[in-house]
């Protein structure tokens, strides 16, 4: 059996991946499980239709990226998840560095979230509206928005992709929620801040770029989840990665990972309004983590060669 089917199987809406923009097209192996719909049943785009693809320049609109991965999704049938609309990084300077008061920079906002879900309407099961805007410390992330706004332009966000998308489910996502700590209380924070606003919100996405090790025990991690299952929003993990800290991963190391893996994607059979699992990659050949976590790798699912490892194991006998 493949995962999608037997995520579909147990209960769940999908089991998906990101897919990389810049191998997709290129490399025949990679792009044959992306294409396999019974094992990846849900799509999102990596890169491309983040604001420095989408709006590299002040209203100049640019799809060429973003469309990369929805035109695959189309062609297989397969659920798209879009990501992201309004987040600190890979912000273009234009944004981050310009002079604004609350009216320009709303219309900004407004702007480009209505040119980019008015391009891909009808086409995303979600879009990750807000992204990040919590720090690891449990403090509102600095950025632009939170220095001109203070925390209304979740609000201001949110309302525009409604008005722009009635149809898709609006999502906060962040990282590091998994944990239950002062980050966790913030992001539950935010998703009140933004109901008592009469704003819609409908998911939390928990991005869950986990450790070996460290990653929390299956209940924990349901626990946590029913924590925002209890507003009324759904729950996804967004973006699962569970990186070794050093490499290359011993045998017991790759088991470990394995079972992180089932605790992550069990905590979502558990709790009644998760709807999915995506892995940011699903191919060690291809994992924004080498770059990012130095030292650190082999967070996925195959191993570079695609040969399925511990952990793709484990995680078809949870579910
Ligand atoms: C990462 C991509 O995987 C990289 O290719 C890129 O260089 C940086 O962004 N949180 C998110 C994702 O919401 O968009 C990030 O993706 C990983 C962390």
């Amino acid at each position: 059996a493949q995962l999608h089917q037997l995520a579909v199987a147990a209960g769940l809406k999908y089991f998906g991946t990101a897919v990389s923009e810049g191998n997709v097209n290129s490399d025949s192996a990679y792009r044959a499980i992306v294409n396999n719909k019974n094992e990846i049943g849900q799509l999102v785009p990596e890169n491309g239709q983040k604001w420095d693809a989408t709006e590299p320049s002040r209203g100049s609109f640019s799809y060429s990226s973003g469309d990369i991965v929805p035109n695959i999704a189309k062609a297989n049938g397969q659920l798209l998840r879009c990501h992201t609309l309004v987040w600190h990084s890979q912000l273009p300077n234009w944004v981050s560095s310009g002079s604004w008061t609350k009216a320009t920079l709303t219309s900004v906002i407004q702007t480009h979230i209505s040119n980019v879900m008015g391009h891909y309407i009808g086409q995303c099961y979600a879009w990750d509206v807000v992204n990040e805007a919590v720090a690891d410390d449990g403090s509102w992330r600095s950025s632009v928005f939170l220095s001109t706004f203070g925390t209304d332009y979740f609000a201001i966000a949110f309302k525009a992709a409604k008005a722009a998308d009635p149809n898709t489910k609006l999502y906060y996502n962040d990282y590091n929620l998994e944990y239950n700590g002062a980050k966790t209380d913030r992001a539950v924070e935010l998703v009140k801040i933004v109901q008592a606003a009469g704003a819609p919100i409908d998911g939390v996405g928990f991005q869950g770029h986990l450790i070996v090790g460290s990653t929390p025990s299956r209940g924990s991690l349901a626990t946590v989840l029913r924590r925002f299952t209890s507003l009324n929003v759904e729950v996804a993990y967004t973006e699962l990665d569970i990186r070794h800290s050093s490499l290359p991963a011993s045998s017991s190391a790759l088991a470990t990972q394995g079972n992180d893996f089932a605790n992550v994607v069990g905590s979502c059979l558990d709790v009644a309004g998760c709807v999915g699992v995506t892995v940011w990659g699903f191919s060690d050949k291809y994992s924004w983590v080498p770059s990012t976590f130095s030292g650190a790798g082999a967070a996925l699912l195959y191993d570079s060669n695609f040969n399925k490892k511990a952990a793709w194991t484990s995680v078809s006998s949870v579910l």
